[in-house]
């Protein structure tokens, strides 16, 4: 397919600048002001059936598998559900346990990725209740599932997933508040969250505009042999995201590690020429991200902090407008996708179509 590239150079610039208008189409028509909640008209799931989910699942690949694991976290935090992500490819060769009070969640921008679509079948097959998070309308995997959520992203088509990640996790964090309002969220944290949500676009387009700014720091930073990405809780996922993006599209090789587990190995690597980016949300984690980002400054480690304010002990901040700490993993990645891209774009790399990569892997 071939779509109007709208004055950029690539697919992933154009994509990576159409996220505000994409969240916002995420969003309409789907916030209920009067009950604090959202309606999610594909999820064919009553409040009764809606308070029998005991654990949730969340089935992807790639950047859709990180985009679940953020959504794992928020379900369990706003709906108190214990929630966890796995490859899908992982889940269909391991013989997992299938849980009639498990709901299932399969997460693909194509809708046609084989193993997830085979993961799908095969929880069908066992008589699981399964939901789609898909964007492409009428995909294999939007068919297959009982019930879903599309994403709204519109077309994408650089191999490497910026809008969709985006676009899935503010989907996930409808359905998080969705299943939290059928049970303990209060209206008062369904309002925040909405509040919060409605923020998005205007804070994509803030942080889109600190591009100059991002690209100078990938041409720094674009003549590493490595780069380690940290983060914890609400960071990781963010970070092992960054990672994936920076690795498929510039071919730097990138590793992701939580924070808190770097005196376990990782810190044996930090010298100067290995450079650490560190996602550090201003909140109840802070001072424990900034301990971290001591342990490397300590051993000569360069840093750069995605962060709420200006961190000090880093060597370079970029600053992301804060929201509700449940959403702020959206927003972090999002410079993240422009660092990679200008890394790239420094190093001559084809973007749109990095070697040994396709859109969607049709085929097991
Ligand atoms: C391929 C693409 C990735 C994508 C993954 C899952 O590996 O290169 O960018 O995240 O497939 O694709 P899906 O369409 O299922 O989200």
């Amino acid at each position: 397919a071939s779509y109007d590239m709208g004055g950029h150079d690539t697919y992933m610039h154009k994509e990576i600048h159409e996220q505000a208008d994409a969240v916002d189409r995420v969003l309409r028509g789907r916030i209920d002001d009067r009950f604090s909640t959202v309606h999610l008209g594909g999820l064919n799931l009553d409040a009764r059936e809606a308070r029998q989910i005991r654990r949730v699942k969340i089935l992807g690949c790639g950047t859709s598998y990180h985009a679940g694991q953020i959504g794992a976290q928020m379900i369990e935090e706003l709906a108190r559900i214990p929630a966890d992500a796995e490859p899908a490819s992982e889940f269909r060769y391991r013989n997992a346990v299938v849980d009639p009070d498990t709901l299932y969640v399969a997460v693909s921008q194509s809708g046609e990725t084989y193993d997830v679509l085979a993961a799908v079948q095969e929880l069908k097959r066992k008589g699981a209740r399964v939901f789609g998070v898909v964007n492409v309308v009428g995909s294999a995997i939007a068919r297959e599932a009982d019930a879903g959520i599309y994403v709204h992203a519109g077309p994408e088509v650089c191999v490497v997933s910026t809008k969709c990640f985006t676009n899935t996790t503010v989907a996930f964090a409808l359905l998080a508040l969705h299943l939290g309002r059928t049970r303990d969220l209060s209206v008062r944290d369904g309002k925040r969250i909405i509040e919060g949500l409605r923020k998005l676009p205007e804070q994509i387009t803030e942080v889109l505009k600190q591009e100059e700014e991002i690209k100078r720091l990938a041409e720094q930073y674009a003549d590493a042999r490595s780069m380690l990405f940290i983060g914890r809780v609400r960071g990781y996922p963010v970070a092992r995201e960054a990672s994936l993006k920076l690795k498929e599209v510039s071919y730097i090789h990138a590793e992701a590690y939580p924070a808190s587990e770097l005196k376990h190995g990782p810190l044996a690597l930090i010298e100067p020429a290995l450079p650490t980016v560190a996602i550090v949300p201003d909140d109840d984690l802070l001072e424990k991200n900034r301990a971290a980002m001591e342990e490397i400054k300590a051993r000569s480690g360069r840093i750069l902090a995605v962060a709420h304010q200006h961190e000090p002990k880093a060597d370079e901040t970029i600053v992301v407008p804060k929201n509700e700490d449940e959403l702020d993993p959206i927003l972090m990645g999002i410079p993240l996708q422009l660092l990679a891209y200008h890394t790239a774009l420094a190093l001559g790399r084809d973007i749109d179509k990095p070697r040994n990569l396709a859109k969607s892997v049709t085929v097991e």
